[in-house]
């Protein structure tokens, strides 16, 4: 007997279907979309970082959006099963990568992107404390590849470090807000972090 969708279920496949749909091969794309909708991220030509970058949703698009001038990088501990046209990948694990061999031979970035998350447990506190410590590297990492005036978006599970984070990224941005995406699971603890206009000379 055919077991019933849960609501939860049901808001799933439903994100999950209109992303296939339209091309994309991640539900995720619909958090992108909607950070972008809200801070328009990406001017055409854009170079992009993007941190955790596996299936490949966010990259196809900042494809779209920055268009066929757009640089992008992809970075993930796996490699991508897709390709995206002017996308070099590299596979490796951040913490590992030095912000030098993601530049490559471009200058800088104009958006760095995470959406890494780690391997959950299911201890809560013990989640909280890797995902803050992704979310660190990756403004490490933007901090030392971003032109003056670029932005930053990373996921975060909000946990005791959250507000020592956004302290830091308002010392070295123009603007922070964070949120939580319409797509996002409701019962996710997912939050990101939206900073705009890195500061000339900040650190
Ligand atoms: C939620 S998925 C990203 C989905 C992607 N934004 C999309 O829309 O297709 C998170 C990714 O982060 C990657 N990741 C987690 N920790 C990482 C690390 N330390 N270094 C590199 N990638 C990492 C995982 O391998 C996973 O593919």
């Amino acid at each position: 007997m055919a077991s019933k969708l849960s609501d939860r279920g049901k808001r799933h496949d439903t994100f999950f279907k209109r992303a296939k749909k339209q091309g994309f091969v991640a539900r995720s794309v619909f958090k992108l979309e909607e950070i972008d909708r809200r801070f328009h991220l990406f001017r055409k030509g854009a170079r992009v970082l993007d941190l955790g970058c596996r299936p490949g949703s966010w990259l196809q698009y900042a494809q779209k959006i920055a268009g066929d001038t757009a640089e992008l990088v992809g970075v993930d501990r796996m490699p991508l099963d897709l390709v995206v046209p002017r996308c070099r990948m590299v596979v490796g694990d951040v913490f590992e990568l030095a912000p030098a061999q993601l530049l490559g031979e471009l200058t800088a970035f104009d958006v760095v992107l995470s959406d890494m998350a780690p391997d959950t447990s299911g201890v809560r506190s013990a989640d909280q404390a890797r995902s803050e410590a992704l979310l660190e590297r990756a403004l490490f990492i933007a901090e030392s590849t971003l032109m003056p005036g670029g932005h930053f978006v990373g996921k975060l599970f909000q946990g005791p470090d959250f507000q020592r984070l956004i302290k830091h990224a308002r010392a070295e941005f123009s603007e922070v807000r964070t949120l939580k995406p319409e797509s996002s699971r409701k019962e996710s603890i997912e939050q990101y972090l939206v900073a705009l206009g890195r500061k000339r000379g900040a650190k």
